[in-house]
């Protein structure tokens, strides 16, 4: 069983798809910490995030690997654990560039698809692009005012300032973040998080 949670940017996406797994019993997959990995590693190296031939290689020479926990997932390269530094704003600033590229979206993929099922997939395109056979296929929605209240819960920054960079985000990943023909779209404004992860659990077993 393949369950893909897709959605915009900061709607939640991670704290549901992890609830969700954590009820079914499997492991849940981020694969926005796969282009953010990349997008760090990348400006460790200096390198242009406009150009994917060289981030390519690079990221090639330095094999990264995901570890699905149910609390959350980590990414390691090597014994180095690069999750703690993959919310930081140059990361958010950067990712789009990475994830607008098409060898990179490969190869993301490729990492995604080796992995064995039964798991919960979250990110922009699970649904669409990377496991259309999925059984059970959701995407998530709030409005920019929404989202940034509830990001501003958890970081020390100005509600107005997230909402316009959120604002830009959803522009710039538009065009992989839309919502596969055959999902179930949930407006998560006027829910809680345990009300969408019940609406999905209950899209799941239905
Ligand atoms: O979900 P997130 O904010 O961690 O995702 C980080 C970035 O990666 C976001 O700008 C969109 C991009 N992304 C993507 O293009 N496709 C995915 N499947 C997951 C993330």
């Amino acid at each position: 069983m393949i369950v893909t949670i897709d959605g915009v940017a900061a709607s939640g996406k991670s704290s549901v798809s992890s609830g969700v797994a954590r009820a079914l019993g499997i492991p849940y997959v981020s694969s926005g910490l796969l282009y953010r990995a990349a997008t760090l590693l990348g400006l460790e190296a200096r390198l242009d995030l406009g150009e994917a031939a060289p981030l390519l290689s690079h990221l090639q020479m330095l094999p990264l690997r995901l570890e699905p926990l149910p609390e959350g997932n980590r990414i390691w390269q090597g014994e180095r654990d690069l999750t703690p530094q993959l919310h930081q704003s140059a990361v958010d600033a950067g990712v789009s560039a990475v994830a607008a590229h098409p060898e990179l979206r490969a190869w993301v993929d490729e990492q995604l698809r080796r992995l064995p099922p039964p798991f919960v997939a979250e990110g922009r395109d699970m649904g669409t692009n990377v496991f259309p056979q999925a059984g059970a296929k959701f995407y998530l929605t709030a409005s920019p005012r929404i989202r940034a209240e509830r990001r501003a819960a958890e970081r020390p920054e100005d509600v107005d300032a997230i909402e316009a960079a959120l604002v830009e985000r959803d522009a710039r990943d538009r065009v992989q973040s839309a919502p596969a023909p055959d999902a179930r779209v949930i407006d998560t404004g006027p829910l809680s998080l345990e009300e969408v992860i019940a609406e999905i659990l209950k899209g799941v077993k239905g």
